[in-house]
């Protein structure tokens, strides 16, 4: 119980008893006096079944419009904190749990506050992501696709058609692993597009790779048990390893992807995670001869593979290449793909597909992180797939974005010929290295200062030592900001 509540009352308060604090500069009155009044109720220091002084009277005290009161009053009236009884005026409603102050935050009169758990007991790590700010993409901001020129119109007919059905199965509760018919939708879509060979049955939707990666962890590693990563590493992956304390093997990746005779030195793998179509930065492919040396060292050691497909269908030459699941004959690949870089980034769904004995343990956890997939989203996107619009977007992203890189090439070749673009052709984001003794980081630093979004190569690798390059992201802004873009670094190099 607070100090306020031991006050006895007997009369009614009077408009001289309310202690309103000072209005500050600026506040609007009425905002000032709802908020005292309700502190004072929250506080206790007006108590239960108390009446308050009458409008008028509160008025001419403080020298403010009688209307304004009555604004007030009936405001806090409907909120439930007063009652008005006909005739008489408005009382503190009763009832009004004696505990609450807890709610005023700093405002809070409450003698002793509760104590904070000790800052080295709250498990704290910070995300790589932003967690807040202005998410418009920036030239040359990495790992994002054009949201503009998701079709929004189309979109939003099969949503309205999805919510006029008759049928609300989609807004109930819904299975854990996925809305069945995505489910059959995405193993038909992997097994065309990607050589992916799996059945509906081995499928769980998620909110996205990052989701299905920490599923993973959780169900397959334990504390100290050996990851092996690509190095460079993809940085949310970096993070849900680190966080965890698995302890990370990190094994260069060259040009054919990563170095497999370095494999052989760790011993009892627990996971390797890998992004063998488009290695996450550098951008090179895993060679079909690593590739299976790969997956037979998974086999031997019994270690699983994640593998990472976060843009596989973002190919500018040829054939989207196949992923490794595909060749996996001993259900060692646990394939994770996402629709937030095919289709919008806060669509939020994702899938993996999983060797059969991991299914269970993958769905459990999966309802008791967050239950399961939105319904609406999923059914929309389940339509989508099976009217053939998704593999119409991605033919037409794929030509923008080819579009979009070749402008990036051609811009640095007439304006910032120091720097030199990969050959990639995948993705979308490319990198671009920096004359030799350059520091990436500062010069990172330095391009921020004029609005220009990079990453440095330096932050993705663990233990290997590459030369100084800029993560640059190409999809997400016209060809027109991409020149002008490519003319502001060439100002500040
Ligand atoms: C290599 C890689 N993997 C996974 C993800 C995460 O994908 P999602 O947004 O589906 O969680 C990203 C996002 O940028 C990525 O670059």
């Amino acid at each position: 119980m607070n100090q306020f509540n031991q006050i006895i009352r007997d009369k009614p308060a009077s408009a001289e008893d309310l202690q309103l604090n000072p209005r500050a500069k600026g506040q609007k009155i009425q905002q000032w006096l709802d908020r005292e009044l309700r502190r004072l109720i929250l506080q206790g220091q007006i108590r239960g079944g108390e009446k308050l002084p009458s409008t008028r009277k509160l008025a001419q005290l403080w020298s403010i419009a009688r209307g304004t009161v009555i604004t007030v009053y009936e405001q806090l009236v409907a909120e439930g904190y007063l009652e008005s009884r006909q005739g008489s005026g408005f009382y503190v409603v009763t009832g009004l749990t004696e505990d609450i102050d807890y709610v005023l935050g700093e405002n809070s009169t409450r003698e002793s506050q509760p104590e904070r758990p000790d800052r080295n007991e709250i498990n704290y790590k910070e995300s790589p992501f932003p967690v807040q700010g202005d998410f418009t993409p920036k030239a040359f901001s990495p790992f994002q696709p054009d949201c503009d020129l998701f079709p929004r119109v189309l979109w939003g007919r099969i949503m309205s058609s999805l919510c006029r059905q008759a049928d609300a199965s989609i807004f109930r509760f819904g299975e854990a692993a996925g809305y069945r018919p995505l489910r059959e939708a995405i193993s038909q879509y992997l097994a065309r597009s990607r050589g992916v060979k799996c059945s509906a049955e081995q499928v769980i939707i998620t909110s996205g790779t990052q989701q299905s990666l920490q599923m993973i962890s959780q169900i397959l590693l334990r504390e100290g048990d050996n990851v092996i990563v690509e190095d460079p590493l993809y940085r949310g992956a970096r993070t849900i390893f680190s966080q965890a304390e698995f302890t990370l093997n990190p094994v260069p990746v060259d040009k054919d992807g990563l170095t497999i005779e370095k494999l052989h030195k760790i011993k009892t793998p627990k996971l390797i995670f890998t992004t063998p179509t488009n290695q996450c930065p550098l951008g090179v492919v895993l060679s079909l001869e690593r590739r299976f040396q790969l997956l037979d060292y998974a086999q031997k050691n019994q270690a699983y593979i994640f593998e990472d497909d976060y843009d596989g269908e973002f190919r500018y030459t040829g054939q989207p290449l196949p992923a490794l699941q595909g060749l996996d004959k001993n259900n060692r690949v646990i394939y994770a793909g996402t629709f937030n870089k095919t289709m919008y980034a806060s669509l939020r769904l994702g899938y993996l597909v999983l060797p059969p004995e991991l299914f269970n343990a993958a769905l459990h956890y999966r309802a008791t992180m967050d239950r399961f997939p939105p319904g609406l989203e999923q059914a929309a996107m389940s339509t989508f797939l099976q009217e053939g619009h998704y593999n119409r977007h991605l033919r037409r992203m794929r030509k923008v974005y080819a579009g979009r890189l070749k402008a990036l090439q051609e811009a640095v070749a007439s304006y910032l010929p120091e720097l030199q673009i990969g050959t990639r052709a995948t993705g979308l984001e490319t990198l671009a290295w920096l004359p030799q003794g350059s520091d990436d980081r500062k010069v990172c630093e330095k391009l921020a200062e004029q609005g220009i979004r990079v990453q440095a190569l330096k932050n993705f690798c663990l233990q290997q030592k590459l030369p100084p390059a800029l993560v640059m992201g190409f999809a997400a802004i016209t060809e027109k900001q991409i020149r002008q873009g490519i003319k502001t670094i060439a100002r500040c190099l």
